[in-house]
């Protein structure tokens, strides 16, 4: 049994659109095939290359990989197997504080040439307002991880590894376990390793005329 397992290969996608049609939400993972720090960390940096308002760059990612840190996040999680049977599962944060560091950021473009300093301090000053709101806050960190989170699933995709988001997870219990900071907000867990046998395969989508409407939204149901 354990011999089969070792040999069960999800296959690589052969390009971006392939990627993102074959990706699935696993729940079995082969806990005998770790991932190297290296590739964790190429994951991650896939994941950053997201797009996020003002490019604020509100996620940060906890790589959980340690069995012992794996059996303590699954706790937290509803018992969910694949937090200690994937190789790492990322716990996905949203900075609520992220528009405070605009300055430095948008500084980096400045000097690489990309836009000059006073469109920098325009966008400091529309974000200043924009941002001043909790709510506003909450729902940018949440959208940017989520960018981040899709963007880190389709890499894991392109190189023959399966992954599973999970928002089944207790987000005080995590935070509590992980020694998370205030400002960072538990946006959801992302599984991701080598596949084991007896994942599902895609399961059908709503079809197109009910969430695609051309011109106005009057025609959807
Ligand atoms: C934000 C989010 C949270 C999810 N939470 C869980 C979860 O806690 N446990 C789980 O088994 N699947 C979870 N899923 C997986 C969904 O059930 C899955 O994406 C959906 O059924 C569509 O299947 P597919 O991703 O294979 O196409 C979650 C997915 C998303 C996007």
């Amino acid at each position: 049994m354990k011999a089969m397992k070792a040999l069960f290969k999800h296959s690589k996608p052969m390009n971006t659109l392939e990627t993102i049609n074959r990706r699935i939400s696993a729940n079995r993972f082969d806990p005998a095939q770790p991932l190297s720090r290296a590739e964790v960390e190429e994951l991650v940096a896939c994941a950053t290359q997201a797009p996020s308002s003002f490019n604020l760059q509100h996620w940060r990612f906890i790589a959980v990989t340690e069995q012992q840190d794996k059996e303590r996040l699954k706790a937290v999680a509803y018992g969910q197997q694949k937090v200690a049977d994937a190789a790492v599962t990322f716990i996905v944060l949203g900075d609520l504080q992220a528009h405070t560091r605009l300055p430095d950021i948008l500084m980096q473009s400045v000097q690489a040439g990309i836009f000059d300093q006073t469109t920098a301090d325009n966008m400091v000053g529309m974000a200043t307002q924009m941002y001043a709101n909790p709510a506003a806050q909450r729902d940018e960190a949440i959208r940017s991880a989520a960018m981040a989170a899709m963007t880190l699933m389709l890499a894991a995709e392109a190189k023959g590894l399966v992954s599973g988001p999970m928002i089944g997870f207790d987000p005080v219990g995590v935070k509590r376990e992980f020694q998370i900071a205030e400002r960072y907000l538990p946006v959801m867990l992302l599984a991701v390793g080598h596949s084991a046998s007896g994942n599902w395969p895609r399961k059908p989508r709503l079809p197109l005329g009910e969430v695609l409407a051309h011109g106005t939204g009057a025609s959807l149901p």
